[in-house]
């Protein structure tokens, strides 16, 4: 080969963030392959025998996670969408559950209230793998009166408060130094300060016009079960899963 002849190209070697092909799956096809799901002993769920409202059903159903040794089980996604209409998603705590809804806090000032503020209307997503089941709830989300915010944060750990005194939820952060410091002096004031407001700390009530309840099943034969309220009523449905 001459000296100013193109080098020939040298095979690639496998780029293990490349998608495989279906005989030669990356360690990361294989591994998520692996995986299994509703693959335990599950419980029975007879749709016929549920409640007329999904609130003593999900008391029930989360009361029943507990008891299964479910890790935090109050815990959910919260789904939230834009002013243009482009979908996020999180992890928030569930406050408490009852006639008025679903009840979680956070920082009015943070992407999600932001998002709230411009379309109050959200969806809830719990997944309780020790029972194969989820339950899905939408509607309409309004703010409580600050009283109620209040009364949430200070009935809540000294931790609790601190995190919401330092407030800034969802601005960028210049360095993890900034946190440190202003989280010493939040902390030092929670301790002192235990009825210290938090003004952008937030109750919002997310009040269902839709709740889904999914039992999974070995055999893929999941029930599904949704509430929708219409003029205050709720009508239940099976639906295909
Ligand atoms: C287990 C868990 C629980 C959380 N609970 C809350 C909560 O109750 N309220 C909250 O504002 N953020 C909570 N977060 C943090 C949120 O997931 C999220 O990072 C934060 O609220 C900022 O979201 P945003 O930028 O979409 O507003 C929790 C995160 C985890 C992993």
């Amino acid at each position: 080969m001459s000296a100013d002849a193109p080098t020939p190209p040298t095979p690639a070697s496998p780029d293990p963030s490349t998608p495989s092909s279906p005989s030669r799956p990356t360690e990361f096809v294989r591994l998520l392959r692996a995986q299994r799901v509703w693959d335990t002993e599950l419980p029975d769920f007879a749709p016929a025998a549920a409640p007329a409202d999904p609130l003593p059903l999900f008391e029930r159903w989360f009361a029943e996670a507990v008891a299964a040794g479910q890790t935090e089980p109050h815990t959910m996604s919260l789904a939230t969408a834009d002013a243009e209409g482009l979908p996020d998603v999180r992890t928030v705590m569930l406050h408490g559950a009852d006639q008025e809804g679903w009840h979680f806090a956070s920082h009015a000032g943070s992407r999600k209230g932001r998002h709230l503020a411009a379309r109050p209307y959200a969806a809830l997503g719990f997944y309780w793998p020790a029972q194969g089941r989820q339950i899905r709830v939408r509607g309409p989300v309004a703010v409580a009166p600050p009283e109620v915010a209040r009364a949430d944060l200070h009935a809540r750990s000294t931790g609790a408060l601190a995190s919401a005194l330092v407030g800034r939820q969802s601005e960028v952060l210049d360095s993890y130094e900034e946190l440190e410091r202003a989280s010493d002096a939040a902390w030092d004031r929670a301790r002192r300060e235990p009825d210290a407001p938090a003004p952008s700390w937030t109750v919002y009530v997310l009040e269902p016009d839709e709740v889904e309840f999914f039992q999974g099943d070995a055999r893929r034969r999941h029930v599904r079960l949704t509430y929708r309220r219409t003029d205050g009523t709720w009508r239940k449905d099976l639906l295909w899963p």
